[in-house]
């Protein structure tokens, strides 16, 4: 009877952890539950193996000034909207009316925006999907746009250039942020999956750093950081985070995954960068330098002495 036992369980574990299923978070993945976890997403869809995907590390000596990345003209992100926020099993995403658009930048052309989403950790921890020399940030949100020519996503993956995403990082304060509160209040209807409410009033520049805190940037090629992993995406990685408190972060983990268990850690892991060059607009990371510098100078010439 023993030597039984062993070959069944061997096969029926094999059976329940082979089993395909939807994509899932590597957090979502247990034995009990038998889903594509990113290291297999290339079975759902072989996008998600090709050789310029997203997010990666973004190792800030290797980059490169690049003048050409100017500012961002932003057009209407201070429109007012009613939106509607889900929990679509994966994320929250809330759909922008097509109003809002971005030019500059570096950009080949116009691009209006399409929806906003984020990527989180486990009560505030490390969640990121974008590292910067190493560093997780809590949380990132991704405001989707696609060419102002198209009408809507599907079409806009089909060009190399069809997609550009605006990438920001969160980082933890010690007060809360207010502009967040139609946001972080709305979690807590839509704890379950495929749960939805609305958002009153909302507008992107409410959501992010004032326009000029916003000139330091980085820059790349990539993809869509779920599956399809469409390789259409131009990246725009803003060095300035954020700020939201820990106890707004941690109402990200109240939300739950379709099985019911907590929503947390919902980033991809990063990815090889195969000889892809990042870019960065000519005001990051030189402009604290320079302001050292500057201040060194002033220093040694006695410039800085209170009058
Ligand atoms: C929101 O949920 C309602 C049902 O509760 C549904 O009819 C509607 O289509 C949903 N909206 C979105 C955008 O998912
Ligand atoms: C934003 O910019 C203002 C002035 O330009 C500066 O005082 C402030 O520190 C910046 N905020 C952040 C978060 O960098
Ligand atoms: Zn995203």
């Amino acid at each position: 009877m023993q030597p039984l036992i062993l070959p069944v369980l061997l096969a029926s574990l094999w059976t329940v952890c082979t089993r395909a299923g939807d994509w899932c978070y590597q957090s979502q993945f247990t034995c009990d539950h038998q889903c594509n976890g990113p290291d297999k997403w290339n079975h759902a869809n072989s996008n998600c193996g090709g050789k310029y995907q997203s997010p990666i590390n973004i190792v800030t000596r290797k980059t490169l000034t690049d003048e050409r990345l100017t500012p961002f003209q932003f057009n209407n992100y201070q429109q007012i909207f009613r939106g509607t926020i889900k929990n679509n099993g994966h994320t929250v995403v809330v759909g922008v009316p097509h109003l809002s658009t971005i030019s500059g930048g570096g950009l080949p052309s116009t691009y209006k925006a399409v929806q906003f989403h984020l990527h989180w950790g486990k009560n505030g921890g490390p969640g990121s999907e974008h590292t910067i020399d190493g560093e997780q940030y809590p949380m990132e949100l991704h405001i989707v746009h696609m060419k102002s020519q198209y009408n809507d996503l599907t079409t806009a993956l089909a060009d190399q250039e069809g997609v550009a995403v605006l990438g920001f990082f969160y980082e933890k304060s010690n007060s809360a942020n207010r502009k967040y509160d139609p946001i972080i209040n709305s979690l807590r209807s839509i704890k379950a999956t495929n749960t939805n409410t609305s958002l009153l009033s909302i507008s992107l520049t409410q959501l992010i750093p004032s326009e000029q805190n916003l000139t330091a940037y980085y820059r790349y090629k990539g993809s869509l950081t779920t599956p399809g992993c469409t390789e259409a995406v131009i990246w725009t990685l803003f060095e300035n985070p954020i700020p939201l408190s820990m106890d707004q972060l941690r109402v990200f983990s109240e939300l739950k995954f379709h099985d019911g268990n907590p929503m947390v850690e919902t980033f991809r892991p990063v990815q090889p960068l195969n000889g892809r060059q990042v870019f960065r607009s000519g005001s990051a990371v030189i402009l604290a330098s320079s302001a050292l510098l500057i201040a060194t100078i002033a220093t040694a010439l006695g410039l800085s002495q209170p009058n």
